[in-house]
């Protein structure tokens, strides 16, 4: 059962001017099976976490595990099968390829995996019905919602049944009652498949639906706040 850990994660941004540190040392372990929040203020060190966890960037110190394999050691080769077969990311902004039906986008990670396209997709399909979106898999990401195009980049993170789950405000571009049943969705895979699962969003009303709540201010976790109460003082 694989577990993410982080320990004592810094990372640093060289801008112009100034260093921006985005993540200062942050510590947390996310088992199998547990669905977490990290919620915060915009520019509070979010994506910059998950991107970390993704192995698409390194941290400038301490270490981040998954399934006990420090993934700041892997080559290049082990990261790029890492984020092919181990997560399921969904993007804040998505990165759907235009032109292409519903369906199709979906079945990128698993037709990237060697899967036949006929194979990827008919293990697609059952996401794009479990978000809701069975009516919608032929049309293009230029013909669809952002609600909609949304759900689709939150289908192809599940079709190749990742073993960790990485949504990055999943539910920003969602209404109230739709983005409930999409987080209760990946609470649900994560519960289900037994695999850590992290939701970064600063909706204070979508970290009712998770297992815990990790605050981040700064770049840093304030621990044991409650995210109702933090989100009057954001
Ligand atoms: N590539 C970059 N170069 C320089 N600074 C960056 C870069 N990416 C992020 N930052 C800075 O790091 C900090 C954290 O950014 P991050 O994107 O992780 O925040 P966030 O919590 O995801 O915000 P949001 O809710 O707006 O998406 C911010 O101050 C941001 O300006
Ligand atoms: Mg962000």
């Amino acid at each position: 059962m694989g577990t993410l850990e982080l320990r004592d994660v810094v990372k640093h941004y060289a801008g112009g001017a100034e260093t921006v540190k985005a993540v200062d040392g942050v510590s947390l372990t996310v088992a199998g099976g547990e669905f977490i929040a990290l919620y915060g203020p915009s520019g509070s060190g979010k994506t910059t976490l998950l991107m970390l966890a993704a192995a698409l960037a390194s941290p400038d110190s301490g270490s981040i595990l998954f399934d006990g394999r420090d993934i700041g050691e892997f080559s290049e080769r082990d990261g790029a099968r890492y984020r092919r077969v181990d997560v399921g990311f969904v993007f804040q902004t998505f990165h759907l390829l235009a032109h292409t039906s519903a369906l199709d986008n979906a079945t990128i990670k698993l037709t990237g995996d060697g899967c036949t396209l006929r194979e990827a997709r008919r293990r697609a399909l059952p996401w794009l019905e479990r978000v809701g979106l069975a009516e919608r898999v032929e049309q293009t990401p230029e013909t669809l919602s952002m609600g909609e195009r949304q759900r689709v980049a939150i289908a192809r993170a599940l079709a190749n049944e990742p073993r960790l789950l990485l949504a990055d405000e999943p539910t920003g571009n969602l209404d109230s009652r739709r983005s409930r049943e999409v987080i209760a969705l990946m609470r649900d895979i994560c519960h289900e498949r037994a695999i850590p699962g992290v939701l970064v969003t600063h909706d204070s009303d979508a970290t009712r639906f998770v297992d815990r709540v990790y605050t981040l201010r700064d770049g840093h976790l304030a621990d044991g706040m409650d995210p109702q109460l933090a989100a009057s003082s954001l």
